[in-house]
């Protein structure tokens, strides 16, 4: 009987502790909030063939390494990153606005570096518009 009981807890300790395990191996983004006045910005660059290749030649120069070359968050770098740098083919990112990616991508948090400074904003909004590519 004896046994038995510190079988059941046992299993149970495993169990509690691969749910945790789990939780943070899940790539679960952390809320970012955006402030209203950049989330319904209106994207002012057009999309044509023009500022999607601009989009792609930065996104591929300055992002794919941590994002991956399709957005996937599987670049070279990622690997040792903390935090899971998003999947941008799926529906968490793309049922965000322009503005929350211009936001993000504008001013980072923790490993997201920021670039504002290095890109200019027409710079990030033809990224904004490019990634939006990667949708599935
Ligand atoms: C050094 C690695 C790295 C580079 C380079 C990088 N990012 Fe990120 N990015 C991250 C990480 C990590 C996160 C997740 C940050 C978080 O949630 O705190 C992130 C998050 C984002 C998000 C928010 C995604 C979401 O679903 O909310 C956007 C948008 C973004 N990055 C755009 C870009 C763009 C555009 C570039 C290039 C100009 C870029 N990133 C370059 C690491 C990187």
């Amino acid at each position: 009987m004896r046994n038995f009981k510190s079988l059941i807890t046992g299993a149970a300790a495993i169990m509690l502790s691969l749910s945790v395990l789990g939780q943070n191996s899940a790539p679960q983004p952390k809320p970012w909030p955006v402030p209203d006045e950049f989330k319904n910005m209106k994207n002012p660059v057009a999309k044509n063939e023009t500022t999607n290749k601009a989009g792609q030649v930065l996104y591929t120069k300055l992002c794919a390494s941590c994002h991956g070359k399709t957005g996937l968050g599987d670049g070279v770098k990622a690997r040792m990153l903390k935090d899971f740098p998003g999947d941008f083919s799926g529906a968490f990112y793309q049922n965000q606005t322009d503005g929350e990616h211009f936001y993000k991508t504008k001013f980072g948090r923790n490993e997201m570096p920021k670039y504002e400074g290095k890109c200019t904003d027409e710079e990030i909004w033809q990224m904004v518009n490019y990634m939006r590519a990667f949708k599935k």
